[in-house]
């Protein structure tokens, strides 16, 4: 029999004891072994959580409990989560967590202290979805050439509902936070953490890069407005918070931001709350992930899934994926050599001369305008919308400051990059 212990009884914990009961069939025939949970630890002792195992507030009475053999770290934070599964494996017990922010910050030297034992953590990155698993073991044979995903619900749910219903920014974040899909702090879902922190973990798997969130650039859907999505629609795009990974040459281009996307792509029809993840390899060509990236049952699914595994073999994969440099030393590639098509909404006084002097600002910064369309916002100001050619991060970001700077641009320009 193999015992479990879980730090952070929430709405995940809880979802993993019951599952654990309600499906110890196939549970303990797949596992070759009963699963039980012996005990969990929650911050507030009053509150029932309908549970038939010892309840705790001390961490160690998990962690030095020599009969518990996986502790199951569901506490969220980054530094108190450390130091818990730092010692629950220095205590020899095999660890399974699903918390991505402790991973962003702390994967490598984990994969260094866990060394052989087992420590597992499918649920940190899309939620129910077998990512990890398929990346790090089922596509163990390729280059990965690119990673694009969905990887916050919460995000997802919010362009959905402005795109498909019109409904304004913080009447669906309230509405995501109500229905539980959001972070504690949904700074980490709207300002595109989160989604950061699981592109990172990929990144690992996929390229062993080293970074953290602080390397990349990360932003978020604040600035998307409904006027965005008018376009959009109009030109035939979906709006989307991506994670894109994609490798050039020794480079690897990691980055969060929201995105407009074709609608043809199949990426771009994954709606709601849901996840998905396209990865590219080398040999095997476009491979397509798509399920639940939040929720108490379906992440509680992955969690399971990796004690299963560790009851199976004691040991699993690597932590992530390779013991040894792969591909020679792949860098990440600085974020000034993004190359990208932009979107802008510019919103001016409209007078004469206003876009000519916009143009000029265009050209002396090499980019090239492949559409525009200008929409009256007011009887004197305009929304300009425009979307240009290929053009270099670094150019976009020196042309976006000039404008802001002309005293008939309004407000800061908003730049939307195109996939
Ligand atoms: N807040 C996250 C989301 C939950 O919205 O996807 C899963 O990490």
């Amino acid at each position: 029999m193999i015992k479990v212990g879980i730090l952070g009884v929430g709405t995940v914990g809880t979802s993993v004891a019951k599952i654990l009961k309600d499906n110890a069939d196939v549970i303990s025939a797949r596992a070759g072994r009963e699963i039980v949970v012996k005990s969990g630890v929650v911050k507030n002792l009053a509150k029932d959580r309908g549970l038939d195992i010892i309840i705790t507030d001390n961490v160690d009475d998990v962690l030095d409990d020599s009969e518990i053999d996986i502790v199951v770290e569901l506490m969220g934070g980054v530094e108190e989560p450390y130091a818990v599964v730092k010692k629950a494996l220095q205590n020899g017990k095999a660890v399974v967590t699903a918390n991505k922010a402790l991973l962003a910050y702390h994967r490598y030297e984990l994969q260094d202290l866990a060394k052989t034992q087992a420590f597992e953590y499918e649920a940190a990155v899309a939620g129910g979805i077998p990512i990890i698993t398929a990346l790090r073991d089922g596509l163990s044979a390729n280059h990965i050439e690119s990673m694009m995903g969905i990887l916050n619900g919460t995000c997802n749910y919010m362009m959905t509902k402005m795109a498909n219903e019109g409904v304004a920014y913080d009447a669906i974040l309230k509405e995501a936070q109500e229905l539980g899909y959001a972070e504690a702090d949904p700074t980490f879902d709207v300002g595109g953490f989160d989604a950061a922190h699981k592109l990172l973990i990929l990144a690992s798997i996929a390229y062993g890069i080293d970074a953290k969130p602080e390397d990349i650039l990360i932003e978020g859907i604040e600035n998307v407005s409904s006027a965005d999505v008018e376009f959009a629609k109009e030109f035939g795009y979906a709006i989307k918070l991506l994670g894109i990974a994609k490798k050039d040459g020794n480079e690897v281009e990691l980055r969060v931001h929201a995105c407009l996307i074709s609608k043809d792509e199949m990426i771009a029809k994954i709606d709601g709350v849901m996840n998905g993840v396209s990865v590219v390899g080398d040999k095997v060509g476009e491979t397509l992930y798509y399920g639940a990236g939040a929720g108490g049952d379906a992440t509680a699914s992955a969690v399971i899934a990796n004690i299963i595994d560790i009851a199976r073999a004691g040991k699993s994969s690597p932590m992530l994926g390779f013991d040894r440099p792969m591909e020679g030393k792949l860098t990440l590639k600085s974020t000034d050599k993004i190359e990208s098509k932009y979107y802008l909404r510019i919103n001016v006084t409209d007078k004469a001369g206003v876009l000519a002097k916009i143009t000029k600002i265009f050209e002396t910064n090499n980019i090239s305008v492949e559409t525009m369309i200008q929409k009256s916002t007011t009887d004197t100001t305009a929304n300009l919308l425009i979307s240009t050619h290929k053009a270099v991060e670094k150019d976009i970001q020196a042309m976006m400051s000039e404008l802001e700077a002309l005293d008939f641009v309004n407000s800061k320009p908003v730049m939307i990059r195109i996939v």
